[in-house]
């Protein structure tokens, strides 16, 4: 028998190789937030690319100028043969230390919470200065985290997170309760999420993260999750947020 993964670029390689491989559309908050904040006309690298799904389709609405990286180099490959005149520049590349150049694009794409799906604390916070530096001055990022607050809001994930907080003192384990296992996993359920086993992906809770992305150097555009996408109306500030329905991902479009 294998030993389970350990970390989340073995699953990526691995059980979750084909997850988003297979799919082909934009999401609706994906489409939502490309039309309303991002330039066609303007260069735009995005982080965690995968197969390429986000670029392509942004290529389809007359986006010129895209660039993409992704950390598992078989992903890339299959990138780059869905893109055969090499007309998207693909790199493999770390989200935590990237090898472009300061200011090199004026719009970066950091959806599908790529900033959750690292491990510790001090990559996730590299990994958003890398972010920063890359973008040019005046440039438009549009990032999404998996949120905290959402999923604390329905009852069944509050009782989860009881039991993980239980096991977690029983084993003397201080991980934050933000820490947790992957439910579903190459489409099935996980039974290490039952053994609170790693590798985990963070959720942020919506005034950490407003805060960290501040502390990095972004202005903060707009902010708000699903529930404020599908009626148009993001918001300016976490406080204007908290006074709405929190559901879904969290989005955060900022600015250099
Ligand atoms: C949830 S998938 C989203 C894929 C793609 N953005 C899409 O929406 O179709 C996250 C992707 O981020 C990549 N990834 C995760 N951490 C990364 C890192 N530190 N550097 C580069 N890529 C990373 C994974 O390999 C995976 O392909």
């Amino acid at each position: 028998m294998s030993l389970p993964s350990t970390n989340n670029k073995d699953l990526y390689s691995g059980v979750e190789f084909s997850t988003w491989l297979d799919r082909e559309e934009l999401m609706p908050a994906e489409e939502y937030l490309i039309k309303k904040y991002l330039n066609p006309t303007l260069g735009i690298v995005e982080a965690g690319t995968n197969g390429g799904r986000i670029l392509l389709r942004m290529q389809e609405l007359g986006f010129t100028s895209l660039a993409g990286f992704d950390y598992v180099p078989t992903l890339i490959d299959k990138a780059i043969e869905r893109d055969p005149e090499r007309t998207i520049d693909f790199q493999v590349q770390d989200a935590i230390e990237l090898t472009y150049p300061d200011n090199s694009y004026e719009q970066i794409v950091y959806l599908q919470q790529i900033i959750c799906l690292i491990e510790n604390q001090e990559d996730r916070l590299k990994a958003l200065h890398e972010s920063y530096r890359i973008l040019k001055p005046g440039g438009i990022g549009l990032f999404s985290f998996l949120s905290f607050e959402s999923r604390s809001s329905q009852a069944i994930y509050r009782a989860y997170f009881k039991y993980l907080a239980i096991l977690r003192r029983l084993r003397g384990d201080d991980l934050r309760i933000q820490y947790l296992p992957w439910l579903i996993l190459g489409g099935k359920f996980n039974f290490n999420a039952i053994l609170d086993r790693p590798p985990f992906t963070y959720w942020y809770r919506v005034t950490e993260i407003y805060e960290l992305l501040k502390s990095v150097g972004f202005e903060i555009v707009s902010i708000g999750t699903d529930a404020q996408i599908s009626t148009d109306s993001l918001k300016t500030t976490d406080r204007e947020l908290f006074s709405e329905k929190i559901s879904g991902m969290l989005y955060i479009v900022v600015r250099k």
